[in-house]
């Protein structure tokens, strides 16, 4: 199988990251005192010791109360600029970064501070690093929807920084079809429209994201396999799945890396890519999870070179691009 340096090696597009979700906890403290931001720990190992989680809402209890020492447009910068390495590191040519701009603008940081700051990083990576890529700003499904469709006007201020809209946060009890409205106005601006959908909801949730969001992509997915027709459907329609083992484990939605279905979903015809979600919270950034899946499911290095080629045809670089990454 292949070494972790062939893995890191291989060029790859990273689908399913959240930028505040690469906040490690030494930038963290750094940043708190800097804002005089009080987090509620003392220390950074005193952090790190809470990344043990039960679930996806007590990861977001914490990832939200640390995402708080984020204030400055040179915050958000310097956050990018940190992902932005390492991921070059672990074999990014591409990233398409989700952000959560309720969970910033709730805090009273303007939309602005945080699209430009994001922004302007990626332009110096474009150019430093050779890595391409974009924003897909998320709508958080546990808030009202008038506060995503407050969101998405505010954004529109920098509608040529955005990609597309995906939907994150706490998934059970709140269905796709809540935001079927918001989603439309995004599409007929022409952004690209991607969910989280069958993390830890249902199936079914996959099927809405699909039918009243236009999604193209579905984030995570997993659940997908509960509804054989659904499957189906992925697979004819080359829906790509992007897929996060680390979290998964970490988040307890498969507990058992060895008992992932990753490769179950490939070998059922599904465009499956491999991707990180929150790399500082999970465990490790995206070569760390083909590392991962190789030490548990197994990954010969032709299957590892297909699930990074599939992240690059699923990713939304121009066609250009494309042949370029391949
Ligand atoms: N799921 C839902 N919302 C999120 C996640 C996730 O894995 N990460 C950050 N916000
Ligand atoms: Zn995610």
């Amino acid at each position: 199988s292949p070494s972790d340096d062939a893995l890191r090696a291989l060029p790859k597009a990273e689908l399913h990251l959240h930028i505040e979700g690469t906040l490690e906890p030494e930038l963290a403290f750094e940043l708190a005192a800097r804002n005089g931001v009080a987090l509620p720990f003392a220390s950074v190992d005193e952090l790190a010791a809470a990344y043990d989680f039960a679930d996806l809402q007590s990861f977001l209890d914490l990832y939200y109360a640390t995402m708080a020492v984020l204030q400055t447009e040179d915050d958000f910068a310097e956050l990018t600029r940190h992902y932005l390495r390492r991921a070059s590191e672990q074999g990014v040519r591409h990233a398409e970064l989700f952000f959560d701009p309720q969970a910033h603008t709730a805090r009273g940081v303007p939309i602005e501070t945080v699209i430009d700051g994001i922004g302007g990083a990626l332009d110096e990576a474009e150019r430093d690093l050779g890595i391409s890529g974009g924003l897909i700003l998320c709508f958080l499904r546990d808030q009202p929807v008038a506060s995503a469709d407050r969101t998405l006007s505010a954004a529109l201020t920098r509608r040529e920084r955005l990609l597309g809209v995906g939907l994150d946060s706490a998934e059970v009890g709140y269905p796709p079809s809540l935001f079927q409205d918001v989603f439309a106005r995004a599409r007929a601006e022409g952004l690209h429209a991607v969910a989280h959908a069958g993390e830890e909801g249902p199936a079914g949730y996959v099927v809405e994201a699909l039918d009243l969001l236009g999604a193209e992509r579905i984030d995570h997915g997993i659940r997908s396999l509960d509804d054989p027709a659904l499957i189906e459907r992925l697979a004819r329609d080359r829906i790509p799945l992007t897929v996060c083992p680390l979290s998964n484990q970490r988040l307890q939605a498969t507990p058992d890396l060895a008992l992932h279905p990753l490769h179950s979903l490939a070998e059922a015809g599904v465009a499956v890519t491999i991707n990180s979600d929150d790399p500082a919270y999970f465990g490790g950034y995206i070569a760390d999870n083909f590392i991962a899946v190789r030490d548990t499911l197994g990954l010969t290095s032709a299957q590892a070179e297909a699930y990074a080629r599939t992240s690059i045809d699923a990713s939304f670089a121009s066609d250009a691009r494309k042949a370029e990454l391949r």
